[in-house]
Formats: structure tokens, sequence, C-alpha cells
């Protein structure tokens, strides 16, 4: 039995460039720096660069390899690939996670991404530069915050007529497949997207003092701002702080979610993985800390000082921004090209959503490309239609938000990396992962893969729990304060709202379909499994 069209990555770069272009994404430039300017930057820092060392290097190479090792058979979803190489029961309920987590991701990244190619337009249009324009205003009528359906129109000021496009173009890509739609935007995006951050972070470090009766508000304290180390004693003591810097490593670098697992299915079998998977998370990382520490936050504290930086991840982006651009010489270009920049990262991020769900309905229901892009724009329209219409206080986004990229990818990666150095065995998955590869992989990512990364997602999990969701928030050493999280109250109690409730039963919904398609699709696999042996 035939499973399905083979494609693949023009070559080892098309791979890297492609995992770097779902890596590199508005993680970068917004989240990191709203993130690291609440947790007082230089702790911040600390945690997260240890969590990068011991979960995010750990977690790309074992996708890379993973999903190297399933093109073998030729599968490219992370519910057939791990079907496909522990041939357990269990396997592809864990990989139908694969598809239920980047799948309710994209639904509401594909709002926030309408967003910014709407706020791309406006600035193009002038919008920001009108004698009136008030930034928080603005915001909260294009995006809908004050009532659900408030942001259903297709004006300049609305999201309808950015978020049918932004969700046109991807699934445009999408449609031409891996190569001619995933790879080609990639290669011109990426590229892009560094030239105007460049162009960006020389006029930001450029900025000097602009109001001359504010001298402390030049740019050298707003870099301090950021990565002064401040108290990190009492800084690291803070479960929070722990918490946020795993997060968003998971988040940026896309991993834990069985993302890189598809797009390494497309490797070859001989391509290298160890030093693409670390070329690609070292470009994220430039991205993000060389490129997002370093403007954001110090174009916004040169003009606002110290009280306009600290917000919300949504606040720092969308009103904080576009206010400091009225005041910026040359603003009305600058956020032209930031918002532009915004968007193409967010393009190339979101096709990495779309890539796993349509591998997924291809070799596992048989639909040809045609049928699965139908089906899984149908599914993903439901849940941006979703999220778009509930608009108020942006509790649909936010709620998938927590409950989809925080708690669910938390529980993928720590099965992901426990399938590696346990179930496949940390010596057989380094032995699959050191062929064709073009750099060793020094000895102590063995026992950090094995020991280390599982015991310190545990522990961090164990720590988000308590705190996110029982919500006893406390500092090491302090006393214990119970304050429930508003995720729960929001679910049950008196205080419950009824779109919050809506968001997980939509989680659970389509978790159950997932379950079902994941079941159904095993029995073609066994078929082709048992005729074609590797
Ligand atoms: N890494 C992207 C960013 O920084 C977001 C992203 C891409 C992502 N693919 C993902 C997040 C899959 C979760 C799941 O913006």
């Amino acid at each position: 039995m035939s499973i399905r069209l083979h494609e693949a990555w023009s070559g080892r770069f098309g791979a890297i460039l492609a995992v770097a272009g779902s890596a590199v994404g508005l993680g970068n430039f917004i989240r990191f720096p709203a993130q690291a300017a609440q947790y007082g930057g230089g702790g911040f820092m600390i945690a997260y660069f240890i969590s990068f060392l011991i979960i995010g290097i750990p977690l790309c190479w074992s996708e890379w390899t993973l999903g190297r090792m399933g093109s073998r058979y030729g599968y490219h979803s992370s519910a057939g690939v791990l079907h496909a190489i522990l041939r357990s029961p269990w396997a592809k309920y864990v990989g139908a996670l694969g598809f239920i987590v980047v799948t309710l991701i994209y639904s509401y990244y594909v709002v926030i991404e309408a967003w910014c190619l709407g706020y791309a337009v406006n600035a193009i249009a002038g919008t920001f530069h009108t004698g009136s324009f008030d930034s928080e205003a603005f915001f909260g009528s294009f995006a809908g915050l004050g009532q659900n359906g408030a942001s259903v129109g297709f004006g300049l000021g609305d999201i309808g007529l950015f978020l049918i496009l932004a969700f046109a173009l991807n699934f445009f890509f999408i449609y031409r497949g891996v190569t001619r739609g995933i790879e080609w935007v990639c290669r011109y995006a990426l590229p892009a997207l560094v030239i105007l951050g460049l162009i960006i972070l020389v006029r930001v470090l450029t900025l000097g003092t602009p109001d001359p009766a504010k001298p402390d508000q030049n740019v050298l304290n707003g870099l301090g701002f950021l990565w002064n180390p401040g108290d990190i004693g009492t800084d690291l003591l803070n479960p929070q702080l722990w918490l946020a810097a795993a997060s968003q490593v998971f988040f940026s670098l896309s991993i834990g979610m069985g993302v890189i697992i598809t797009y390494a299915s497309y490797l070859k079998p001989k391509d290298d993985v160890v030093l693409s998977g670390l070329t690609a998370a070292a470009a994220n990382e430039v991205c993000e800390v060389g490129i997002g520490g370093l403007m954001t936050v110090p174009a916004a504290y040169v003009f606002l000082g110290a009280a306009g930086v600290v917000g919300s991840t949504v606040g720092m982006g969308f009103v904080v921004l576009p206010q400091v651009f009225t005041f910026m010489a040359g603003g009305q270009l600058f956020a032209i090209l930031y918002f532009g920049l915004l968007f193409l990262a967010a393009i190339t991020s979101s096709l990495s959503m779309l890539q796993p769900g349509i591998a997924l309905l291809e070799e596992g229901l048989g639909l040809r490309r045609q049928a699965s892009v139908t089906v899984l724009g149908v599914l993903t329209a439901c849940g941006a239609g979703f999220v778009w219409y509930f608009s108020q206080g942006l509790t649909a986004l936010a709620t998938i938000d927590f409950w989809v990229a925080n708690v669910l990818i938390f529980i993928q990666a720590t099965l992901i990396v426990i399938i590696f150095g346990w179930v496949i065995g940390v010596d057989r998955g380094l032995a699959e992962a050191r062929r064709g590869a073009r750099m060793q992989i020094p000895a102590i990512w063995g026992p950090i893969i094995r020991y280390v990364c599982p015991l310190y997602l545990g522990a961090i999990f164990f720590l988000f729990i308590i705190n996110k969701v029982i919500g006893w928030n406390f500092q090491f050493g302090d006393k214990l304060e119970i304050e429930r999280s508003s995720y729960v109250t929001n679910l049950i109690g008196p205080n419950a709202n009824p779109v919050a409730i809506a968001s997980v039963a939509l989680i659970l919904a389509l978790s159950a379909a997932t379950f079902v398609i994941v079941r159904i699709s095993a029995r073609r696999w066994d078929k082709h499994l048992t005729a074609t042996k590797p």
C-alpha cells in the first residue's frame, strides 16, 4: 500500500531554514522582551540560559533525530513517526498531542499574526501619526477587547480583512507543499527579517537622549533596564521566574510539540541532524537575545521611561510600541519596518503549526493534498473564528494559550525526552543522531537527556501546577499565600466565565477527535508497516 507522496527539503540547508523560520517568531520580538522585562532582566537571563542548555538543546536533538528516524518509514506526523519507531499501542496517542497542540496554537497565533499585518498596513496608511492617535483605544477597538464580536469588521481599524488575508496566505503556502511553500517562504522571509531587525536596531541604539528634559531616559539606561543583573539572589528564588524562563525556551524554539519531528522527517536518512539542530537553535537565540532583546525594551524606555515598559506581552507589541513610534524621528517608517518584521516572523512560524496537521491527515486518513488542506482549513477556521469572535478581554486567546501552550506543551515535551532517553534509550538514540552528523555530541548530553532534563521538566511542572493551577504563590523562604489562579476560577465556581469554559471544551473536543483519528490511522499504518520492512 502506498502511504503518500514523499516530499523532502531541497537539502540540509532547507531544513535548517524551515526550523529556524518556525522558531523565530513573535516569541522572539515580543514575548521574550516582555518576559525578561517583567522578571527584571538579569535573573531571568540566568534561568533562561540554563533552561536553554538543559531543555532546549536536548529536545532539539531528540526531535530532529526522531523525525529523521520516522522518515525511514515514510512517516511525517509525530503520531505516525512515533508509531512506526516504537510499535507500541500508546505511542500514537503521544504523537496525537503533536496535532492537538499546534492546531490550537495556530488558532490564536494567526489572530496575532493578523494584528501584525493590520498594524503594518495602518503604519503605511499613517494611522499612528494622526494628531489624535491613542494607541490604547486603537488596539482596544482593533482587537475587540471591550466586547465579544466587537472586532468583526472589515475596515482599516478592524481585524477582519487582515485575518482573512493572513489565514489565506498560510493555506496558500501550505498547499504548495514543503519545498515550494514552506521552504520558499523561509528562504526570503528569514533574511528579510534579519535585515529589518538590524535596521531597526541601529535606529534604536542611536536614539541617544531624545528628551533633554529627561536625561535618565537614554539608550544606555534602556539597555541597562533589561540587562542589569539587579538582585539575582532573590530573583532566582522566585519559582515563577523559572516557569517563565522554561516556557519561553519551549515556545521560542518551537520544541516539545513535535513540530521539529515533522520538519526533520523530510530529511534524507544520512542528512546531518546534530549540527543542523544546533544551527537552527543558535539562529533563534541570535534573533531573540541579539535583536529582540536589544530593540524593543530600550526603545520603549527611552520615550516612556520605566513605567512605560512593564506591561503584558500583548501590550508591549501593540500598545506601547505604536506609541513609541509616534515620538521617534522617522517613526512612521520604523513602524512599517517593525510590524512588517513581526508579520514575516509570524508567518514562517504559523506555517510550522499547519504542516504537522497536513501530514497526519494525509498519511493517517489517506487524504490527498486538496482534501487535507480543506479539512485542516475548516478545523482551524473554526478555532480562529472562535478566538476572533470571543475577543472580550482576550479571554479565549489567553485560555487556550495557557492550557495548551503552557500545560500541554510541558506534558508533551516531557514525554518526548522520556521516549528518547528511556524508551528508545539514550545510547541508541544518540547513536542514531550520530549517523551522518557533522559534529560530535559531547558526552555530557547523554546523562543530561536521560536524567537532568526529565527531572528539571518534572520539577518545573510541579511548581507550575502548584503555582498557577492550585494557586499557591510563594517565594522560597517567605510565607505561603493562596490565591486561586484565574485560569481555574474562570472554569469553576461563582466567577466562571462561559467563554473560558467554551475554550476548554474546544480543546477537549479537538483532543477527542484527534484520538479517534490516530486510532483509525494506526490500522492503516500497521498494514503498511508489516508490508514493508525498513
Ligand atoms: N517559535 C515561535 C515563536 O517564537 C512560535 C511557534 C512556532 C510555536 N511553532 C510553534 C509555538 C509550535 C508553539 C508550537 O513565535
